[in-house]
């Protein structure tokens, strides 16, 4: 883990009507780390991880990603500028190969698309790293199935491959288990794990399994009604009253 702060939101707010779905929260990630942001349903985290990724702009504060204000970026640019993002339901192209699922999303992030000259090249480079991703997630032999004729488990698999093919330094996953087999957790969870240390990643990652959360993270945020309740590492989170009392008759029993 280092010192160094990758990513920030400073006094961020999200108001739907009426409904403060994120309630003035500052957060600082820091550099190589996991860190996991938990709460109970509607607490406000796809909703945070919707302005820390771009797509919708906070009604008040702002994002500051290595040191510079980011809080009017469009989603596609701070794509480019590292920043990777799964999202809660699936986004894949059904009707493509895995392969092209994933070259198509390395060749969003080339910044030669246009020249003409060196296609060939960059293609071949572009099936390269597709193979090199594809053999990360444990998708080998699989380059040819249609996206849509993977089994759930392997969909989730080709979505992290699709945010790894733009070479993201920070990855945001909102519950990349997410209608999961509990026998399929492990596997997926030990591929995150390896892809967020093996490059020096930072990973932010909202998830519902409290056993998977306490593993892998360094740092654990717990968010309730919008707001941040508690901050810590996965031990402190643990055995923290005040959580433990956000999550009686919910979770509480899968947090200690
Ligand atoms: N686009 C939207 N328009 C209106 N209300 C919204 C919108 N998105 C989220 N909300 C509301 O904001 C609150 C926070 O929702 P959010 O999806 O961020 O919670 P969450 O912590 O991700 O929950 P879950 O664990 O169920 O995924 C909820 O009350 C939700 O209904
Ligand atoms: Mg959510």
């Amino acid at each position: 883990m280092s010192n160094e702060i990758i990513l920030e939101a400073v006094n961020l707010s999200k108001v739907f009507g009426g409904l403060v779905a994120v309630d003035n929260v500052s957060i600082k990630i820091k550099k190589q780390t996991m860190h996991a942001i938990i709460g109970p349903n509607g607490a406000g985290k796809t909703t945070l991880f919707n302005l820390l990724s771009g797509v919708m702009p906070p009604t008040n504060g702002r994002v500051i990603y290595k040191g510079n204000d980011i809080t009017r970026v469009s989603p596609q640019k701070r794509a480019h500028l590292g920043i990777g993002r799964s999202y809660q339901i699936t986004n894949i192209f059904p009707n493509l190969t895995v392969l092209e699922n994933i070259r198509l999303a390395a060749q969003a992030m080339g910044k030669d698309n246009f020249k003409l000259f060196k296609l060939a090249d960059n293609f071949h480079q572009y099936i390269n790293k597709s193979e090199e991703v594809i053999d990360m997630i444990g998708l080998s032999g699989r380059e040819l199935f249609l996206a849509r004729d993977l089994p759930h488990g392997e969909k989730r698999k080709l979505e992290l491959g699709i945010m790894l093919a733009c070479d993201p330094e920070l990855l945001l996953f909102d519950e990349p288990t997410a209608g999961m087999s509990s026998e399929q957790v492990p596997e997926l969870i030990k591929i995150i794990n390896k892809v967020v240390h093996q490059k020096d990643r930072t990973a932010i990652l909202v998830e519902h399994r409290m056993d998977m959360v306490m593993s892998i993270s360094d740092v654990v945020t717990v968010m309730n009604q919008g707001r941040i309740l508690a901050e810590g590492s996965p031990h402190e989170i643990a055995t923290n009253k005040q959580v433990q009392s956000a999550y009686l008759g919910d979770l509480y029993g899968e947090l200690t």
